[in-house]
């Protein structure tokens, strides 16, 4: 996958592309990081915003250096990318559509700043807009090294374990179940016998139902969303 970013900050992204699995996946050749200063395709390099029409507070980003940065990357690539605007006022960021954007080959990000982007760069590029929550960020920096993170791990062969990402909390909409290591106990705290039993078939089943009792309790919303087959009513009046 080819991703490029968009950016007035490049050098914010050095740090975190350069470490753990986003590093790894670009080792692997599995992933390409490219980034561009949007600063760099601007007519005047030194006025990249200005102050928005009608009044108010802040400076807009001009919507030329970006239709410029976009366009010089056209004229060296193929066509077929999902180009993404990070905005507070996109669709909310899930793990569904991370699974989505693991599929495609090249992703352009976006990042505004200051008070966001001039409306014509919404208008003109035709993007996915996404927000990664119900706040204000003062850049989209943050949110674009979330969305790189949330998707390059699911690319087939980034993770060294091709189950590791399978049980993952909001898959299927459920939350992970509890996960322990050594020690067997920790202040007290012991591990479930049954995770030491060596029982697959128990621990599966352990697993399982810690998962649904856990989403019950702490996000019962996401559990309209699953294909669980059980009775979740059922469920709670077991427990
Ligand atoms: C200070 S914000 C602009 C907010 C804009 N004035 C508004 O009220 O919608 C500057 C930039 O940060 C990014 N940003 C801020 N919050 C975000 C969020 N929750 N999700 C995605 N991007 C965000 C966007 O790229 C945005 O253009």
């Amino acid at each position: 996958m080819r991703i490029d970013i968009l950016t007035l900050f490049p050098e914010m992204f050095e740090n975190v592309l350069g470490h753990s699995i986003l590093k790894i996946a670009r080792e692997k050749a599995l992933v390409q990081y490219n980034l561009f200063n949007i600063r760099e395709y601007a007519e005047n390099k030194r006025c990249v915003d200005d102050r928005p029409y009608g009044g108010g507070p802040g400076m807009v980003m001009k919507p030329e250096p970006i239709f410029n940065t976009v366009e010089a990357i056209e004229r060296e690539t193929d066509a077929r990318y999902k180009k993404i605007l990070l905005t507070p006022q996109g669709s909310r960021f899930s793990q569904s559509i991370a699974r989505d954007l693991a599929t495609e080959s090249h992703l352009m990000l976006i990042c505004g700043h200051y008070e966001g982007f001039d409306e014509r760069v919404r208008i003109g590029l035709d993007a996915m807009e996404l927000s990664i929550g119900d706040y204000v960020l003062s850049g989209g920096e943050i949110p674009a090294m979330v969305v790189i993170d949330a998707v390059v791990r699911l690319i087939p062969g980034v993770l060294g374990d091709l189950d590791s990402t399978a049980n993952e909390s909001f898959n299927d909409s459920l939350l992970e179940y509890p996960q322990y290591t050594r020690p067997s106990e920790y202040k007290g705290m012991k591990v479930p016998s049954v995770l030491m039993s060596g029982n697959h078939q128990k621990i599966k089943e352990w697993q399982r139902n810690h998962a649904i009792e856990r989403t019950l309790k702490k996000r019962p919303d996401l559990l309209n969303k699953t294909t669980e087959t059980t009775d979740f009513a059922d469920y709670t009046d077991k427990k």
